[in-house]
C-alpha cells in the first residue's frame, strides 16, 4: 500500500495526531521527523517557521532533537566568519548518525547555503541538500529528489514570489508574539556587508498579503507582530490602490486589525527612516517605543567608507526628531568595531556617538572580512586592538542599557505574558520597550496584555506588579 499520499495532506500543523489512519482504520507507519536549527536574525527565524510548515506537506513533524530526525536543517547565517565555521562543525558532527541512520537527509539553507552552496556539498559530502533564501518553497519537490537519493542545490532568486507558492500557514493556536516578513533582500551595499549578495535586491510584498498573514495570525492567538525586513523601513509594497505604500501606511492599516495588540519592525536604515514612520512613533498606539536604528560606526570617514550615507551627525539629529516625536522611545543600535583603516581617533569618535545617543539596548561585533564585499580587500586593523576596542565599547553600552533598565523602575509599563516563570505563580513577558519582565503572584494567562508596575531591576530583567 502506499501510504505517503495520504500523510500529504497532514501538514505538521495539523499532528496533534500524528498517527493517521487511513479508511479501514489501517494504522499508517510514524511520520517522518524534521530537526531544524537555526542561527543568525530573526528573519531566518521567521523562514525556518515557513520551511517546517513547507516540509509539513511532506509529512514531517518537528523534533527537537536531531538525535531522532529523519531530516536535518542548519538555517544557517553568513554575517559574520564564525557563523559559517560553526555550520562547517556542527555538519560534522551528524557524521555518526549519519552512518547509523543512512535515510538520514541533511540540508543546509539560508545566507550559508546561498554564499557557499557547491562548496558545501564538496567540502561535506553529508549534505544531500542546499537551499537558499529565496527558493525555498522549492524545499518539497527537492526532499523528494533528495529521498530518492539525488543531491540537490538550488541557490537561485527566481522569479516567482515563494511566499505565493508557499501554502497558506497553519491555522492552530501558538504563542502571542510572531514575526511577520514583509520586505527582503537590500540595495545599499554597505562595503563590509554580504547581505544585498545572499538576500538579493530589495523586495516588497505587497500589503494585502500582509494584512492576510497578519489576521491569520491574531486569529491564532498572536497579540504582537515584528515586522521583519533587512531594510525594513524601505518597504514600499504595493498598496490595495495599485500605488506603492509606505511602512507607515502598512503599520496604520495593521493598527486596524482588532486583537492585534503591539507592533514592532526591524531591522531600519537611518537614510529610510521617513517622517510618516516617524510621526507614527507618536501617535499610532500600537507602535511600541522601540526602535533598533544601526549606526555602525561615529567617525564620518569610516561611515563614509563604509558607504553607510550618513553621517554622525545626521544620526544624531534624526534621533532628537525621533525621540521628539515620541521622547520614551528605546534606542537600540548596532556597532562595528575594528573596520579597516580605523584610527584610535574614528573609534573614540564612535565612543562619543554613543554617549551622546544613549543606546537602550546594542549589538556589537568585531569587523569581519567577508570575502567579495568592498572592505574585504582594504588594510585590516590589527586583532588586538579591535579586541581591545570592542571591550571598550561594549562597556559603556552595558552601562548604559544598565542605566536606561534601571530608569524603568517606579514607572508602568504594558506587559504581554509570554510564559510561566520558575517560580510558582509566576509569569514572564516583554514591557513596551521589549524588556523581559516577571511578575509574582500572577493570574493573568499566556497572551494577556497588563499594565505593571515596575518595582527592581535585575542582572537582565525587570520584577513588576499588576497594577489594579
Ligand atoms: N563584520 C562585523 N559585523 C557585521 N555586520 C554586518 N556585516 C558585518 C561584518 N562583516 C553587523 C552590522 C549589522 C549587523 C546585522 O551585523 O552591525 O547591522
Ligand atoms: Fe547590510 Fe544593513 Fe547595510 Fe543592507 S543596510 S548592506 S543589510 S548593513
Amino acid at each position: 500500500m502506499r501510504l505517503h499520499c495520504k500523510r500529504r495532506h497532514f501538514p505538521v500543523w495539523q499532528a496533534a495526531d500524528p498517527y493517521v489512519r487511513l479508511e479501514g482504520n489501517e494504522p499508517m507507519s510514524a511520520p517522518k521527523k524534521l530537526f531544524i536549527k537555526t542561527y543568525g536574525c530573526q528573519m531566518n527565524v521567521y523562514d525556518s517557521e515557513r520551511m517546517a510548515e513547507a516540509l509539513g506537506g511532506q509529512g514531517y513533524v518537528e523534533t527537537k532533537s536531531a538525535d531522532d530526525a529523519d531530516m536535518i536543517l542548519l538555517n544557517t547565517c553568513h554575517i559574520r566568519e564564525k557563523a559559517a565555521e560553526k555550520v562547517y562543525s556542527e555538519l560534522g558532527r551528524f557524521k555518526g548518525l549519519k552512518a547509523e541512520k543512512p535515510d538520514l537527509k541533511i540540508g543546509v539553507a539560508g545566507c550559508v547555503a546561498q554564499a557557499e552552496g557547491e562548496e558545501i556539498m564538496r567540502r561535506q559530502p553529508l549534505v544531500d541538500l542546499v537551499v537558499g533564501p529565496q527558493s525555498y518553497h522549492r524545499l518539497p519537490e527537492m526532499e523528494s529528489k533528495a529521498r530518492a537519493g539525488e543531491k540537490v542545490l538550488d541557490t537561485d532568486f527566481p522569479e516567482e514570489d515563494k511566499f505565493e507558492k508557499l501554502k497558506n500557514r497553519p491555522k492552530a493556536k501558538r504563542g502571542p508574539t510572531a514575526f511577520l516578513t514583509v520586505q527582503e533582500g537590500c540595495d545599499k551595499f554597505c562595503a563590509f556587508c554580504v547581505v544585498p549578495y545572499t538576500r538579493g535586491a530589495e523586495v516588497s510584498r505587497p500589503v494585502s498579503r500582509i494584512i492576510g498573514e497578519a489576521q491569520e495570525l491574531v486569529e491564532r492567538g498572536v497579540r504582537e507582530i515584528t515586522l521583519l525586513g533587512q531594510n525594513v523601513n524601505a518597504y514600499h509594497g504595493e498598496g490595495p490602490n495599485g500605488a506603492d505604500w509606505t511602512l507607515a501606511q502598512l503599520i496604520w492599516e495593521l493598527d486596524k486589525i482588532d486583537g492585534l495588540e503591539r507592533i514592532r519592525f526591524t531591522t531600519s536604515h537611518p537614510n529610510d527612516m521617513m517622517d510618516d514612520l516617524i510621526e507614527a512613533h507618536g501617535t499610532c498606539k500600537k507602535l511600541m517605543p522601540y526602535l533598533h536604528l544601526p549606526v555602525q560606526a561615529g567617525s564620518d570617514r569610516i561611515l563614509k567608507r563604509m558607504n553607510r550615507s550618513h553621517t554622525a551627525e545626521s544620526y544624531i539629529r534624526l534621533i532628537e526628531r525621533i525621540r521628539a516625536a515620541r521622547p520614551d522611545i528605546l534606542i537600540s543600535g548596532d556597532f562595528i568595531v575594528g573596520f579597516p583603516e580605523e584610527t584610535e581617533e574614528d573609534f573614540q569618535a564612535t565612543l562619543d556617538l554613543i554617549e551622546e545617543v544613549k543606546y537602550g539596548t546594542a549589538y556589537s561585533f568585531k569587523y569581519s572580512t567577508r570575502p567579495g564585499t568592498p572592505a574585504a580587500e582594504r588594510a585590516q586593523v590589527e586583532a588586538a586592538v579591535a579586541d581591545e576596542r570592542l571591550q571598550r565599547l561594549q562597556a559603556l553600552l552595558t552601562r548604559q542599557q544598565r542605566e536606561v533598565q534601571d530608569s524603568m523602575v517606579g514607572r508602568e509599563v504594558g506587559v504581554l505574558f509570554e510564559k510561566a516563570g520558575r517560580l510558582p505563580g509566576q509569569m514572564v513577558g516583554k514591557s513596551d520597550y521589549l524588556h523581559a519582565v516577571h511578575v509574582a503572584d500572577c493570574d493573568r494567562a499566556i497572551g494577556d496584555l497588563a499594565r505593571v508596575r515596575i518595582v527592581s531591576s535585575g542582572a537582565n530583567s525587570l520584577a513588576g506588579e499588576l497594577i489594579g
